[in-house]
């Protein structure tokens, strides 16, 4: 057996990507390292929880001795590292815990891993590897018709966020150069699908349309998005972790790219059809115009040729399909949605985030 550490799996990608290695594959324990700050959330690891090859272990990827001592115990092989700081606009609001987690919780979990397949006897290069989950973001921002991002693309982060993800990223690059570290790294679009935390734009605007609150669509909403489902994100990494050449990384997005207007539309035609019998029809008389996110990136769109040229990756789902899929879920999940949304943080971060931005109503 394989011993997989992947940090950060009670978070959205994280827990639907343990459930996906669960599912598909018999020859990987898997032990979730996660802190359940906030974003982190058991409840979406309720199907694996008796799973005889699943592990919890909470703990700070900051905190060197406990990380050692976890590499050692379940003698970790593999390192899938998801654990992160993710929401942009609590970036803006308060950089600092970004830069502590994604840059200084990487580069310690880098060093843990360094040292221990060091002093392991088998050579470092092998059956090891050190994934690095990362974003789209470190690359800026698009002008209207300029190419899609390849793996060539200049680093230009905008956001507190998306520079600290950039930080870790260098520091995994270099830790292969130096080293001879097998690391890989993918630079992956958004996400959305089941057990997306609902402070991002999918899962938020599918509650509040469900409750007939106001949809808060920053600026004009003609921003772009590369949407990409979960799944085949997690089918991807593994792939990479699988088959990819160490020292590589590789850039991965879903080919979708509407405006989040539109985005945001598609979502109220949905309930508008799924839940016929709502007083709040049509959904899309709740979509509110508010103050802009400062900064804010104007298109994001991946180029993932090198990813399906040498491993034959392509999504499976399209975008009709998965937010089909996702709004759905979030509909029939409404425990898991209250258990989140009945915490007074939840209540605090959406006053701090949206009570000064005002709004106008469509
Ligand atoms: P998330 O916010 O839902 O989950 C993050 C998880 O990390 C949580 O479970 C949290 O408890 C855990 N965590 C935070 N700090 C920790 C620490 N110090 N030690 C241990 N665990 C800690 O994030 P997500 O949306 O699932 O994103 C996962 C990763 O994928 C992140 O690295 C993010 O940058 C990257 N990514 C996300 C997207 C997206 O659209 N969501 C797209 C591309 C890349
Ligand atoms: O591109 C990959 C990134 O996607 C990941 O690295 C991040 O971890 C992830 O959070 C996501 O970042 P975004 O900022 O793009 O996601 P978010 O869901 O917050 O916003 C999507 C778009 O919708 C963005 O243009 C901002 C806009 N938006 C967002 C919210 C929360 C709104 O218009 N209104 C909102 O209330």
């Amino acid at each position: 057996m394989l011993n997989w550490l992947v940090t950060g799996g009670a978070g959205f990608i994280g827990s639907n990507f343990i459930q996906y290695i669960l599912s598909t594959r018999s020859d990987i324990n898997i032990i979730n390292f996660d802190l359940l700050t906030y974003a982190g959330n058991l409840n979406n690891l309720k199907t694996v929880e008796n799973d005889p090859r699943y592990t919890f272990v909470q703990g700070d990827i900051c905190d060197r001795q406990f990380v050692d001592a976890v590499l050692r115990d379940y003698a970790i092989n593999t390192i899938v590292h998801f654990a992160a700081e993710s929401h942009v606009d609590r970036s803006i609001l308060g950089p600092m815990q970004f830069v502590k987690t994604n840059v200084i919780g990487t580069a310690t979990l880098l060093d843990a891993a360094r040292d221990y397949w060091s002093a392991c006897s088998a050579p470092l290069v092998g059956i090891r590897r050190f994934h690095h989950i990362s974003t789209d973001e470190v690359f800026g921002s698009l002008k209207p018709g300029e190419p899609a991002w390849t793996e060539d693309s200049p680093y230009a982060p905008n956001s507190p966020y998306a520079a600290s993800k950039a930080g870790s990223d260098h520091l995994v690059r270099a830790y292969g150069h130096t080293y001879g570290m097998p690391v890989s790294i993918s630079n992956c679009s958004n996400n959305y699908g089941p057990f997306q935390f609902p402070e991002k734009l999918i899962p938020l605007v599918t509650l509040n349309a469900l409750n007939g609150k106001a949809l808060p669509v920053y600026g004009d909403g003609q921003q772009i998005r590369d949407w990409l489902y979960v799944e085949d994100h997690c089918e991807a990494i593994t792939r990479i972790i699988t088959d990819g050449r160490p020292g590589e990384t590789y850039n991965i997005g879903g080919n979708n790219q509407p405006a989040n207007l539109e985005i945001v539309r598609t979502i109220c035609r949905l309930l508008d059809e799924m839940v016929s019998a709502s007083k709040y029809r049509p959904h899309e008389s709740l979509i509110t115009f508010v103050q802009d996110r400062p900064g804010h990136d104007r298109r994001y769109a991946m180029d993932s040729g090198k990813l399906r040229q040498e491993l034959g990756w392509a999504p499976r789902y399209s975008l009709e399909e998965g937010l089909r899929k996702t709004v759905r879920w979030y509909l029939d999940h409404q425990e898991w949605v209250e258990q989140i949304t009945d915490r007074t943080n939840y209540q605090d971060w959406m006053q701090k985030n949206y009570d000064k931005r005002g709004g106008t109503v469509k």
